[in-house]
């Protein structure tokens, strides 16, 4: 976090994504998730799984936010909260998978991107990207 950033709390981020899973749309895997992701100019974008029955079109909570944000000309992010689960509240071992890890190696800072599994009210797990993805490939492979 630079001096520069706008402080919005763990806290806050997950209420919105605890708030964002009530919209998922789910009918096939009752799984359901929802996401709040932190652009470092404090504004928060939300998304939720969106499932199809044709199964493959499924896309996660965390890439809808992303999607949400970089297709409104957001890029710079700083940490996402995900609430996920098929029981009424979030199961605490709820991670990200793989491909969305990688999605936010496209716009994340590996290092210092924060990934808050929440695990009730004001309780989360707090993993940088590079933990979840370590020797992640990125645009910096390609340079
Ligand atoms: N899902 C997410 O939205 N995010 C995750 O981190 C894991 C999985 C969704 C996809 C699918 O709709 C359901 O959860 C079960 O896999």
């Amino acid at each position: 976090m630079n001096n520069k950033d706008k402080f919005i709390s763990p806290n806050v981020l997950m209420e919105h994504a605890v708030k964002a899973r009530e919209a998922s749309y789910s009918p096939y895997s009752g799984f359901k998730v929802g996401a709040a992701l932190l652009t470092r100019s404090g504004k928060i974008y939300t998304g939720c799984n969106i499932e199809n029955a044709a199964f493959t079109p499924t896309v996660c909570a965390e890439r809808v936010a992303i999607f949400k944000a970089v297709s409104e000309g957001e890029h710079d992010f700083t940490a996402i909260a995900v609430a996920g689960g098929a029981g009424k509240d979030p199961d605490p071992n709820v991670a990200p998978c793989g491909v969305c890890r990688q999605v936010m190696m496209e716009f994340c800072d590996a290092d210092t991107f924060e990934i808050y599994l929440v695990k009730g009210k004001n309780e989360y797990t707090s993993l940088t990207l590079k933990e979840l993805l370590p020797y992640g490939f990125g645009k910096g492979n390609l340079e």
